[in-house]
């Protein structure tokens, strides 16, 4: 739907997340005609630079690509110091020349220089009227952290103008999961214990860490990866239904679930969990170094990998498990969850052949789609011969459109005023509160992370994880 001209600012706008994310988000929805013109976006960093020279950054990082040069001309550039008074009056009076706009300041800069930039906004007045911000994560490093990010930000802005994003949510696959467990009535009344044997999310990357080891080496995956993205998505296939659409219905829903996470701590944590770090190795034919080199030889016991086996205490989940696994350099770039339902409670057929569970295995990347994993008989004759076969929704073929990028659909959510796919402060503290024990558990152990090939699916006693129940990792990618 429509939007009028606003005001984006970003903080951090020189650095990794807004040349490789947002404005290549921006980009794509000004060429589909949902930027108006008249609307202005503000990169804001320490490097002294003027609009042209912001403009030839974002030229480099975007290529060459239809439209650019209009696009480019949205874009301005403001140099100013999050702990330095120099430059924020005129800041105030450039953003104050457009009151009519919705205005978004989006911080993607490191969480330490959150409550600074707030606290600038408000003594400018810059927090009031249509204003939003946006946080990107980590939101802090553990509960503590988190919530004094959270006081500090919300002594300047109320809770309806903060967007907590994880981008996660924005994804179409995510998307179509609320649609797909609330618009059939097929799956709901099979969506308990009672008929689900367990649930498996894979978020899986051939990446390294890149050039974003210094802050990756004071996070590791389980910061990184499985308090937000992991459990988000964990939360959207284990809520009740929400009773609408409305923000904090579905948030509400979402929470009780965070709520209701089994406890892993010192106790439990060695059986339930396993951290990893990659090694050399070879990644899509690439020989590719280790974590450690990575980082320039640097020696660490952060973990690039994690499994763990989390349960919903619950009526609807109670005694489900699920298996959640992320790990950068591994063997493949998959995402995907999977719903294995319980098998057929007696077999009628050749009792030498086991009956495959049904699977519902939704996909977000990197090929969208959702296949539905079914027993049917192999065609023609010899006999009923069992196959099993996907029921196989690729969306991208489907309906012939390419899929927008998550920033994109979330950007705009902002810029309308949608909070509904955003994380509402207790949710995020919520996952910390589950979270830390978890860290704390493993730092008591001493236990350095286990080593594990770069191309590999991680450390073997991550199978051991799930075998252990009698159960395997998906291997249906095709
Ligand atoms: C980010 C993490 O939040 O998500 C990165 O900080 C990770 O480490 C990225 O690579 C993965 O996002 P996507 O959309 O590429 O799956």
């Amino acid at each position: 739907s429509h939007v009028d001209p606003f005001d984006l600012v970003i903080f951090g706008g020189t650095g990794d997340l807004a040349m490789r994310k947002l404005l290549p988000a921006l980009l794509h929805r000004y060429v589909d005609g949902q930027i108006p013109e008249g609307t202005r976006v503000i990169g804001v960093a320490r490097e002294q630079l003027d609009d042209d020279g912001y403009r030839a950054h974002a030229r480099e990082a975007l290529g060459e690509r239809p439209q650019l040069d209009a696009f480019l001309k949205l874009l301005h550039y403001r140099p100013l110091d999050a702990r330095k008074d120099d430059g924020w009056q005129a800041f105030a009076e450039m953003l104050d020349a457009e009151p009519g706009h919705v205005r978004v300041f989006y911080l993607s800069t490191s969480p330490e220089l959150f409550e600074d930039i707030c606290n600038r906004l408000g003594s400018h007045g810059l927090n009031r009227g249509q204003s939003r911000v946006v946080l990107e994560k980590p939101i802090g490093h553990d509960l503590a952290s988190a919530s004094h990010i959270n006081d500090a930000v919300g002594r300047v802005f109320d809770e309806s103008q903060i967007f907590r994003i994880d981008h996660y949510l924005g994804k179409e696959t995510v998307q179509n999961l609320l649609v797909l467990r609330f618009g059939n009535a097929l799956f709901e009344p099979l969506w308990n214990a009672g008929h689900i044997d367990h649930v498996q999310i894979t978020v899986a990357e051939t990446l390294g860490v890149g050039r974003r080891g210094a802050y990756y080496d004071r996070s590791g995956a389980l910061r990184d990866m499985v308090q937000n993205h992991m459990l988000q998505l964990l939360c959207m296939v284990a809520m009740e239904p929400p009773a609408s659409l409305s923000p904090d219905a579905v948030r509400d829903e979402k929470l009780k679930v965070l709520h209701a996470l089994k406890p892993i701590d010192g106790r439990n944590a060695m059986q339930l969990t396993v951290r990893g770090q990659y090694r050399a190795g070879v990644v899509d034919g690439q020989k590719v170094p280790g974590y450690q080199e990575d980082l320039g030889g640097k020696p660490s016991d952060t973990e690039t990998f994690v499994a763990l086996k989390a349960e919903i205490g619950n009526w609807r989940w109670a005694g489900v498990p699920f298996y959640l696994r992320t790990g950068k350099r591994l063997a493949q770039r998959v995402s995907e969850i999977v719903v294995a339902f319980k098998s057929v409670p007696h077999s009628i057929f050749d009792a030498t052949v086991p009956l495959a569970q049904n699977r519902l295995v939704l996909r977000l990347q990197p090929d969208e789609g959702v296949k539905l994993w079914l027993t049917i008989k192999h065609p023609g004759p010899g006999g009923l011969r069992l196959r099993h076969v996907p029921l196989d929704m690729s969306f991208a073929e489907a309906f012939g459109v390419q899929q927008p990028d998550a920033y994109e659909r979330l950007l705009l959510d902002v810029v309308r005023g949608n909070p509904t796919l955003f994380m509402r402060r207790d949710e995020v503290e919520a996952a910390w509160r589950w979270a830390d024990p978890i860290l704390a558990a493993w730092a008591a152990s001493g236990e350095a992370p286990r080593p594990y090939a770069a191309g590999s699916w991680g450390p073997t006693a991550a199978v051991a994880l799930i075998e252990r129940d009698g159960r395997t990792w998906n291997e249906d990618s095709e």
